[in-house]
């Protein structure tokens, strides 16, 4: 399902997710979409086999919880940057359980914090994103597409769609929302 701020999901639909529990890299509980924790789990071993450890760090979100996260945030940014990084409540792809957001590890570390953190391991994420499609998973919000995707570059969220759309997205370099507005052919060239 595509979910953006033009397409916000209801309440209804909130409660019929079949969510698995699990923790984040911390150990606080997270809940996930069942077949997406499956899949994150083998995207984790196999990027783990390529020498980088991947964690959970967010998975489904309440409206309540989403709420929140814009107060906080709205706390110390202008509300422009705030709708750049957080989705309007009921119109998160967290509400759905099929997003989530991971961590890297450097030199024994989690990186983890605000954007301005995260940005700092781009280098570690930029490993990983190619492995995404194997595993079902697309990135989210690349840079680039800011004008397309209305959020700013989000190199830790990505979206389980399975491995057929996943491998299309990643092979005509679309985001959910051009495919669903104006679908690219396979092997279209990459403008
Ligand atoms: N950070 C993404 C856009 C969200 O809040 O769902
Ligand atoms: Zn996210």
């Amino acid at each position: 399902m595509l979910v953006n701020k033009n397409s916000p999901v209801s309440a209804e639909e909130i409660a019929k997710v079949n969510l698995a529990h699990t923790v984040d890299v911390y150990g606080n509980p997270v809940r996930l979409e069942v077949e997406t924790l499956k899949a994150f789990r083998l995207l984790k071993t196999a990027m783990l086999e390529n020498g980088i450890m991947i964690g959970l760090s967010s998975g489904f979100r309440s409206l309540e919880r989403q709420q929140e996260l814009i107060d906080g945030l709205l706390a110390q940014f202008s509300e422009e940057y705030v709708a750049s990084a957080l989705a309007p409540v009921g119109a998160s792809e967290h509400h759905t359980g099929l997003a989530l957001d991971f961590v890297v590890r450097r030199d024994g570390k989690w990186i983890d914090g605000n954007a301005d953190v995260l940005y700092t391991a781009d280098d570690i994420y930029r490993q990983v994103h190619p492995h995404l499609a194997e595993f079902g998973f697309i990135l989210r919000y690349p840079l680039g597409k800011e004008h397309i995707t209305e959020y700013k570059y989000e190199p830790w969220h990505i979206r389980y769609v399975g491995q057929t759309l996943a491998a299309h997205l990643y092979e005509t370099n679309q985001t959910m929302e051009e495919h669903y507005i104006h679908p690219a052919p396979n092997g279209a060239p990459l403008l």
